[in-house]
């Protein structure tokens, strides 16, 4: 994996000129879901480095631990209590409700406040149509969908007005592709999700928006980068021909939680090369 989650992060110096792009950000709290690694290990640092405080939490206890000390610069959560940009990790597993509101619970004790939710963890299972298993679909709406709807539930009980919470919805929305059928139908449930959650949030002033990116390069697409036919099949329906890179999408997510996207709530970004018009 082209892992480069310190690359805006290096050692905790000089972040004063990324700060600089989004001064509102700094102070702020977020939780990122599924931050161990790919896109939600990125999207932690990338807030660290913006002087956020995240709560990085991750099924994999022990990799989330050993990617926050990462990116806090090998520095343990305590040594840095007074600095801006310190991420603690945490444990969760998206599908347990209870968990999801411990997580939140976190980020008051820790921080005192909550702006920010990310909705990020997911798993692709692969699968024909004749060959979906009954497990698969469940984990799939439990983990993807259920996950989402619940986590952004535990976030908007603490949330004051100008909260933002971004969910991980996928160019698999709306395209469809072969072997994809469970995590197709979970991804566009989380983008009709998010418009009804815009809806009901709306009213306590809480944006939800959706980024849905195409070819990352990822653990999850590990698959298609090692079958040279698959990586065809698949940039051939990229119009940049090429896999996007993790800080890529970082640029969509850092948008729509900033002030600058104060108007816009319902939305889903693509971040896919432009595999939505293919
Ligand atoms: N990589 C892509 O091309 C791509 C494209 C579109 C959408 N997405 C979506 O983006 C999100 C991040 O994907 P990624 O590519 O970084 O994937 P990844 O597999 O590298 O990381 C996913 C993380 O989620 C965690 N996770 C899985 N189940 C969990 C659970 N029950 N509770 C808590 N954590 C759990 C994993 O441990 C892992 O750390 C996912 O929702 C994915 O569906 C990815």
């Amino acid at each position: 994996m082209t892992q480069t989650i310190q690359s805006e992060n290096p050692g905790r110096t000089n972040t004063e000129q990324l700060r600089a792009h989004y001064p509102e950000m700094l102070g702020k709290v977020a939780v990122v879901t599924g931050a161990a690694q790919g896109m939600g290990a990125v999207f932690a640092a990338g807030l660290a480095a913006r002087g956020v405080h995240v709560v990085a939490a991750d099924i994999n206890e022990d990799q989330m631990a050993g990617t926050a000390l990462e990116i806090n610069g090998g520095l343990g959560a305590a040594a840095l209590v007074d600095e801006p940009g310190r991420v603690v990790a945490a444990r969760v597993d998206v599908t347990d409700t209870a968990g999801l509101d411990a997580l939140a619970e976190t980020a008051i004790q820790e921080f005192g406040r909550l702006d920010f939710w990310v909705n990020n963890a997911g798993i692709f299972p692969f699968g024909l149509i004749e060959d979906i298993t009954p497990q698969q679909i469940t984990s799939v709406l439990a983990i993807n969908v259920q996950g989402v709807l619940f986590g952004a539930q535990a976030a908007a009980k603490r949330m004051a007005p100008g909260g933002a919470i971004v969910n991980m919805s996928s160019v698999s929305a709306t395209r469809i592709r072969r072997g994809r059928g469970a995590y197709c139908t979970s991804k566009a449930a989380v983008a009709h999700l998010t418009e009804s959650l815009a809806v009901e949030l709306g009213d306590v002033g809480i944006r939800v928006n959706a980024i849905a990116p195409g070819y990352i390069d990822t653990e999850m697409t590990r698959w298609v980068q090692q079958d040279p036919v698959a990586l065809e099949n698949a940039l051939n329906a990229v119009p940049l021909h090429r896999l996007g890179a993790p800080e890529e999408v970082f640029g969509a997510l850092l948008f729509l939680l900033s002030d600058s996207a104060r108007y816009i709530t319902g939305n889903s970004i693509a971040v896919d090369g432009g595999s939505q018009h293919v």
